[in-house]
């Protein structure tokens, strides 16, 4: 591990129990950057309270002990430790970093299994905006647990099941296959069921004919699931349209819709009832999870068969949580699902617990997905109101990528090529670069910016990068270095280089992908202004430092195209 931060922790760690006692070994120094130094260490401020000793003492007590640290340790104020690290220890460490092809991110040991839950549209209906966060920040998740090491399970819990589909089915029949089939690949699923809801309720004859399908959905009648599996292989087929066109990991291997738990789900509802945590109310069987209240303070019931004995959404979740936890192994269970769920998830999640399904062992979150706001701060619509349809808006922010590149002279099939990719990374990015669950505005002008902290930003310093590899006729993955720090602001994108592989390590443990977008916009940041003010090809530079300078565009090379990797963002060869 060589962030900085982290290897400071440890030797002021070390300085502690030597000068106080062991058990002081695992205080937190409170290392955090510094404007007046590389770091400051808070920790005297407190121990000295503990220890009735004023903090500035401690402070000194603790600097005696950093004797042979590899910098200088100033004690300032009323007990802060300034620390600043020899250039000498910067340029060694990043030095170490362009030898490792991980570029500093570490292995789980040992792994975990992950399942990680995303993405989950639903068939009746169209794959909406909302479904696009889902599917790009577990995305990100999926691929960044995965580089560290975890195993991932991709689930995605299709909304392929429920009493609409006897409409659905009828509907299909009516119109024909081949015309229902092309519809639906076309991403005309919305139109599809307004049209079928439309005769649902005006026409009792096929309210009749959809009720009866309904059941023979349920009971299993082959013909019936003959033309479910039509209706749903050509919404699939749609769907993954979308991941395709978004470079997302999922495939038809991830699917487990909600049909997926049918055969398990009477076990699930009897083996509760058994043990006494599903009770009868009202003629329904329920999970009332301690802790959970309506607004008039009655207990508040987790539904999982509903009087007339069919199942709903929480009856799939509970089967789901036992499968994931029993079959699957998992360690861990990400649940990338819209913030309005919460309440559904903490409730499956306590009843779970209640039934001993889900041990301390396993960690089960809910990750919130804000809501997808318009320009004007409401839900995302178009104009007219209806919701918008996911094809037609990636297509636009296509479109306008190639607005936007369409002066710099490529030839047709090269424009393409970066136009999907900066129309893709503009909409993934700005997805990414906000906390998941705030609400977040979708606003083409801003995520297509080619400035401040877009995905476009993000792949021009990539794409830089490359070019300057391509004009000094050097291999990126061949420079071995060393890297040296002789100016001020390659001493400080080489300090920042050191800290990536803790960034992704938290990203993987918070579920905080914006974090990492943060740290490789300071990247890219960093690099401009080195770019600006120290040159490397230019004639008149010495070989060594032309070397050394190379070796540091290479390592920040590896950094951001790693980054934008896990982020799922892709980076154009050119710009
Ligand atoms: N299909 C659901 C929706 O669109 C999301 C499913 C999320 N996953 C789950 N296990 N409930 O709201």
């Amino acid at each position: 591990m060589t962030d900085p931060q982290i290897v400071l922790t440890e030797r002021v760690q070390q300085a502690l129990a030597n000068v106080f006692g062991s058990e002081y070994a695992d205080a937190d120094p409170l290392i955090r950057p510094s404007q007046f130094a590389d770091f400051q260490a808070n920790v005297a401020m407190s121990l000295g309270k503990r220890l009735r000793k004023a903090p500035r003492e401690v402070a000194e007590a603790i600097a005696g002990e950093l004797s042979d640290f590899p910098g200088t340790v100033e004690v300032s104020g009323p007990g802060f430790l300034n620390i600043k690290l020899d250039d000498s220890w910067i340029a060694e460490e990043a030095s170490k970093l362009l030898q490792d092809p991980r570029a500093g991110v570490g292995v789980t040991t040992p792994p975990q299994t992950v399942v990680v839950d995303y993405s989950a549209p639903n068939a009746a209906k169209e794959m909406h905006v909302g479904h696009l966060r889902t599917t790009i920040v577990g995305d990100a998740m999926a691929r960044t647990l995965e580089h560290l090491g975890n195993r991932v399970i991709r689930q995605n819990h299709l909304g392929d099941w429920g009493t609409p589909f006897g409409m659905l089915i009828e509907h299909l029949l009516d119109i024909g296959e081949d015309a229902a089939v092309a519809q639906l690949e076309a991403g005309m699923g919305t139109e599809f069921y307004q049209a079928a809801r439309q005769k649902f309720e005006g026409e009792e004859t096929f309210k009749t004919r959809a009720r009866t399908r309904v059941t023979k959905l349920q009971s299993g009648d082959p013909d019936t699931l003959r033309l479910w599996h039509v209706f749903m292989d050509a919404t699939v087929r749609y769907f993954n349209k979308i991941y395709a066109m978004l470079g997302v990991t999922l495939t038809d291997d991830d699917i487990a819709g909600e049909s997926m738990y049918n055969p398990m789900l009477e076990k699930t509802c009897d083996d509760l009832a058994a043990m006494g945590v599903a009770v009868m109310s009202e003629g329904a069987l329920c999970v009332f999870p301690p802790g959970f209240t309506t607004s008039d303070d009655k207990p508040l019931p987790l539904m999982i068969r509903k009087s007339d004995g069919g199942y709903g959404y929480a009856s799939t979740d509970m089967a789901a949580i036992r499968y994931r936890v029993d079959d699957l192994k998992s360690d861990r269970i990400l649940y990338v699902v819209g913030a309005d769920q919460a309440l559904h998830f903490q409730m499956v999640f306590a009843s779970a617990q209640l039934a001993g399904w889900l041990p301390d062992t396993v960690s089960a979150e809910h990750v919130q997905i804000g809501m997808m706001l318009g320009k004007d701060g409401r839900r995302f619509k178009t104009r007219s109101g209806e919701s918008i349809k996911l094809t037609d808006l990636l297509e636009e922010a296509i479109e306008r990528a190639t607005a936007a590149i369409d002066e710099r002279g490529y030839d047709d099939v090269t424009k393409a090529d970066i136009a999907h990719a900066v129309g893709m990374g503009a909409v993934k990015y700005a997805d990414l670069s906000v906390s998941h669950d705030s609400a977040y505005v979708f606003d083409f002008d801003r995520m297509l910016g080619f400035t401040g902290n877009t995905g476009p930003y993000m792949q021009y310093a990539t794409a830089r990068i490359r070019s300057i590899f391509r004009k000094g006729e050097v291999e990126a993955a061949a420079v071995r270095g060393p890297i040296k720090v002789r100016e001020e602001v390659e001493r400080a994108l080489a300090l920042h280089l050191l800290g990536f592989g803790e960034v992704v390590e938290q990203v993987g443990a918070l579920v905080e992908p914006h974090r990492l977008c943060a740290y490789l916009f300071e990247i890219a940041s960093l690099f401009s202004t080195f770019y600006e003010q120290c040159p490397v090809l230019k004639e008149g530079v010495d070989a060594e430092t032309r070397a050394y300078r190379l070796a540091l565009c290479a390592l920040t090379l590896r950094v951001l195209e790693t980054g934008l990797d896990l982020l799922g963002v892709p980076v154009p060869e050119r710009m």
